[in-house]
């Protein structure tokens, strides 16, 4: 099972397939759903999927031409990956030009930022969304929300996630089956369509925005810290619902979730996500660990966090 998007971009899960041994995720055409924002956002815009408008750049005058134009709060993202820090969310024209500037001039993120999309910000609830598929079926996980800034309170930084919980109480079945109808299902047959049929887990960060899901990125594999709250959650095996992944037989697979609700808090070493120490000792574990209903991970992260 691939976690983290690097080897999928790198082509694993086809090095695995070409020597007859099983993997878990989706191949390295199928995963620019993550690793190219651009081809994300054109499939999306093809088949007419829920996602807000915005413009691609190759050239750093024209993106600040069109920021000029616009007074507007925008978000600027480097097409490739960028160790989760290519997305910027500008509330001013100053800081969309800042954001240009860091990505395509000083070339903060390398090659990732040869291509630049400049979305519309959209406000309202964010929502993490994933889901099994075997490139035919869709199984929906349980809803989760992650905190994005660093400090409590909104305060800080965006991250990877400081804490996550699931599932989302405003999330009821009818909302579910919406996303599922109007952003999941139709971005799998998409895939499909296009020659590039996905199989793996599909993560989608989605914006809501008056009752009506937005997408505003993929990720090509279980998030972090959701999947933390989430598979905890899970009762069915996971071992059997990846096997049926592979061998495309997720169509006779029922998930069994337990009822209640799971939190994951994360502790990061100060300074994060900019510069931070590390490998520094976290004490208390111990005790934590002695309370009910509380397990601790500590374990490196793995993602784009
Ligand atoms: N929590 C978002 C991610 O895994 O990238």
């Amino acid at each position: 099972m691939v976690g983290p998007e690097l080897p999928l971009s790198l082509g694993i899960v086809d090095e695995f397939t070409a020597r007859g041994l099983r993997i878990f995720g989706p191949d390295k055409a199928a995963a620019r759903i993550e690793t190219s924002k651009v081809f994300a956002k054109n499939l999306l815009q093809k088949y007419g999927l829920p996602t807000p408008s915005s413009k691609v750049f190759t050239a750093a005058g024209a993106a600040l031409s069109y920021i000029l134009s616009q007074d507007r709060p925008l978000v600027v993202k480097a097409d490739g990956l960028a160790a989760g820090k290519g997305v910027i969310v500008c509330p001013t024209s100053e800081e969309a030009a800042q954001a240009v500037k860091l990505i395509m001039e000083e070339r903060a993120f390398g090659d990732a930022g040869n291509r630049i999309i400049i979305e519309d910000y959209l406000e309202g609830e964010e929502l993490s969304f994933m889901a099994f598929t075997d490139g035919k079926t869709v199984l929906p996980m349980v809803t989760s929300q992650d905190h994005k800034p660093v400090y409590d309170g909104d305060r800080g930084l965006n991250t990877g996630g400081m804490g996550a919980y699931a599932p989302v109480p405003w999330v009821g079945p009818e909302l579910a089956r919406q996303i599922m109808d109007e952003v999941m299902a139709p971005v799998v047959q998409a895939m499909a369509s296009e020659g590039y049929p996905y199989k793996g887990v599909l993560y989608a960060g989605l914006m809501m925005v008056e009752g009506k899901p937005y997408v505003l990125e993929f990720n090509a594999r279980f998030g972090d810290p959701e999947t933390q709250i989430v598979l905890p959650l899970l009762r069915s095996d996971l071992v059997e619902v990846m096997q049926a992944v592979i061998d495309e037989q997720l169509h006779k697979v029922k998930l069994d979730w337990k009822s209640g609700s799971a939190l994951c808090v994360v502790l990061a070493s100060g300074g994060y996500p900019g510069n931070y120490r590390k490998g520094l000792a976290i004490q208390g574990l111990g005790d934590i660990q002695a309370m009910e209903n509380i397990e601790t991970a500590p374990n490196g992260r793995m993602t784009n966090s």
